[in-house]
């Protein structure tokens, strides 16, 4: 056994081409695919990629959408850590709350729905209250994305051309994002922008984490570690003030392991807030950790970004329809963990800059990886 877990251990990390194993007992990397609906008249397919150890996630077409993450318990029994539908019609109701999605052009809120480019102010839909949410009515979350499956059967790119005025965002961009699942059961995903004419562009995944794969019905006994000693304060409509304030003696510490119910109460409306991270570089740097102690499935959140969004389900409210197995997606169910620039950064000029000019490319890379203590 020993022998094998030294083998797949340098089987594949992060490759795009892990070789088939020439001994027939250590299992190989798969992706299969299955369709299940349509949208308008494009075939919407879910593709499960699997790995030697027996973790699988599954991705969409549709919105890019996460479907699945199959990992294993300190028993070593399978469950599914993240929220989702049993059928596309979940997926597509009004109110599906961005499960597991690829959020663009712009994840998170521009006040008003508004901001000035080059001396021309751009105007999109306010989606949320009197701002503009997750890249407005038809973000890239509800479109269907053009997948190839990389070599290696470890990797799914993800491509969407997004028009120029669309959602009344400036310029043509093309937004890339690749799915890797590594030998290490880390889910990796790396994003790419490229544009023809300067504008905003802000890119993340929406999973709702729970670590308890469906035995508790919240979060609330979640262990979570945020590396940040500060985070970006918010108005009452959830647009930050501007001001960047440290996490020390306030609810939003969560620089040593906290459970999250412990303090949840003393957060007017619960935890939606952008913290800054400690970066010491650009490079790949360790975000955030999560902790389920009755399951010991333990979660590492690694990024190249600035920030972090931890969103603690509050708008869940057990109404969502076609969930996973009929569950009722109550309060704090889950937890997103949204790495990404700090919102409404177009208004903010202090904050780092989120504009893609023609010519350069935005990139971002995340990774969530699983284990058991
Ligand atoms: C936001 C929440 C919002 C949720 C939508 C999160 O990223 O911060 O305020 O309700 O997305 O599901």
């Amino acid at each position: 056994m020993k022998k094998y877990s030294f083998l797949i251990l340098f089987a594949a990390a992060f490759a795009c081409k892990n070789k088939p194993s020439a001994d027939a007992k250590v299992a190989a990397f798969a992706i299969s695919e299955a369709a299940i609906g349509k949208v308008d008249t494009s075939t919407i397919t879910e593709y499960t990629i699997s790995n030697p150890s027996g973790m699988k996630v599954s991705i969409l077409n549709y919105g890019g959408t996460v479907t699945k993450i199959i990992t294993k318990d300190k028993a070593g029994n399978d469950g599914d850590v993240v929220l989702g539908f049993d059928s596309l019609a979940g997926n597509l109701q009004k109110g599906n709350p961005y499960f597991g999605v690829l959020v663009g052009r712009y994840a998170n809120r521009i006040a008003k729905g508004k901001f000035t480019l080059d001396g021309k102010t751009y105007q999109l839909a306010t989606n949320n209250g009197p701002n503009a949410l997750h890249g407005g009515l038809k973000g890239y979350d509800k479109v269907v994305w053009t997948v190839e499956k990389l070599a290696g059967d470890s990797c799914l790119q993800l491509t969407y051309k997004s028009k120029d005025g669309e959602e009344g965002y400036p310029g043509n961009v093309v937004a890339t994002v690749v799915y890797t699942l590594s030998s290490a059961n880390e889910l990796k995903i790396d994003y790419k922008a490229t544009t023809d004419k300067a504008t905003p562009v802000n890119l993340t995944n929406h999973c709702y984490f729970n670590l308890s794969a469906g035995a508790d019905s919240t979060i609330l006994n979640h262990e979570l570690t945020l590396v940040a000693d500060k985070y970006t304060p918010v108005d009452t409509t959830l647009i930050p003030t501007g001001k960047i304030e440290p996490v020390k003696g306030t609810p939003m510490d969560f620089t040593a392991p906290k459970l999250i119910g412990k303090d949840l109460a003393s957060v007017a409306g619960g935890y939606d807030h952008n913290w800054v991270l400690n970066k010491t570089g650009k490079g790949l740097e360790l975000a955030a950790t999560l902790y389920h102690v009755a399951s010991g499935r333990y979660m590492e959140v690694f990024t190249t970004e600035p920030g972090i969004q931890f969103y603690s389900g509050n708008f869940l409210d057990g109404t969502l329809t076609n969930t996973k197995g009929g569950k009722k997606y109550v309060q704090h169910a889950a937890l997103c963990l949204e790495t990404q620039h700090f919102p409404d950064s177009p208004n903010e000029p202090s904050f780092p800059s989120v504009i893609l000019k023609s010519g350069e490319t935005y990139t971002h890379t995340s990774v969530y990886k699983f284990s058991v203590k």
